[in-house]
């Protein structure tokens, strides 16, 4: 099986003035295509920092990431927009829809970036937001939605391009038990079409679709498991619904604006890929 997804030995240090953070400790592993992979760990311990480096929405310290076996290294910041745009899809727990598009125009612009001509996007738009049944909502803006309608356009907008990759960093954090739940089987549905899902959930157990965990701790991997097929998946959507409704960080919170507004400003004429809260620092900290 190929792999999607390669971290080999990477570091990431934020620097806040004179203090940096080791937020990432030489991280390994890698994904092949069509895995459901859970990351997991404690709040601070480095799992949405993994995912950015994974989505590309920031450069490690150190170390070598590929993706769909490109090494992104090796790639400017327009490169890695388009790469992230066909090859990645992205769910946050807060959503990051935009508030002035409704339903439908949130779900159609990814495929903006890709030069599709408009009535083949709403066509392809409309295609996922029925596969997420909400074709009855097309016309909604998001503050018209509920917290687990919201989450199901983010996962139509993320599936839109048809990725090879869907990254989900706690994407039932800020929804209740059953809606949390059925927004974990559509994850389970759509990598059962062979789509790889990387899912961090704060303290979660995976199920039957989630053979595999990656447990990180203090910015390093603490373990790397299978995990018994005996697990019924109904558990582990509890389990993961359960799951303190942890705060967005202001961390995740940059992020979230990068992959909605950065791509826009990268496809607009190249703004820079990070935020200005980093600083290059050497050696140790
Ligand atoms: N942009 C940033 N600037 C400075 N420190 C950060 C930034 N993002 C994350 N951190 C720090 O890195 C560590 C790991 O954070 P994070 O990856 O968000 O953890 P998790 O997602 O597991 O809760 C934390 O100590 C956090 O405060
Ligand atoms: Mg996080």
């Amino acid at each position: 099986m190929a792999k999607v997804i390669e971290l080999d030995d990477v570091t990431k240090t934020y620097w806040m003035g004179e203090n940096c953070v080791n937020a990432l400790q030489g991280v390994t592993f890698s994904v092949d295509e069509g895995e459901f992979v859970s990351i997991m760990g404690p709040s601070g311990s480095g799992k949405s920092t993994c995912m950015n480096m994974i989505g590309c929405l920031d450069r490690p310290t150190s170390g070598k990431i590929l993706i769909s076996g490109k090494n992104t290294a090796q790639m400017n910041e327009k490169e890695l927009s388009v790469l992230r745009n066909k090859t990645i899809g992205f769910v946050f727990q807060q959503y990051h829809l935009l508030p002035t598009m409704n339903v439908l125009e949130n779900v159609m612009l990814p495929l903006r970036y890709q030069g599709i001509p408009r009535h083949l996007r709403k066509e392809i738009a409309l295609e996922a937001l029925e596969s997420v049944e909400l074709s009855n909502r097309i016309l909604h803006h998001p503050s018209e939605l509920s917290g687990g309608q919201k989450q199901r356009v983010a996962i139509a907008r993320a599936m839109v391009t048809k990725p090879k990759i869907i990254l989900a960093d706690e994407p039932t954090g800020a929804l209740d038990s059953s809606t949390g739940k059925a927004v974990l089987e559509l994850f389970y549905k759509i990598n059962e079409s062979g789509t790889t899902i990387v899912i961090v959930t704060h303290d979660v157990g995976i199920g039957n679709s989630a053979r595999r965990c990656i447990r990180i701790l203090d910015g390093k991997v603490a373990a790397d498991e299978a995990v018994a097929e005996t697990k019924a998946r109904t558990t582990v959507a509890d389990e993961a619904v359960a799951t303190t409704k942890a705060r967005t960080t202001a961390a995740d919170e940059a992020v979230a604006a990068k992959t909605a507004v950065a791509d826009e400003a990268v496809a607009a004429g190249g703004a820079r890929l990070t935020g200005g809260r980093r600083k290059k620092g050497e050696g140790a900290c």
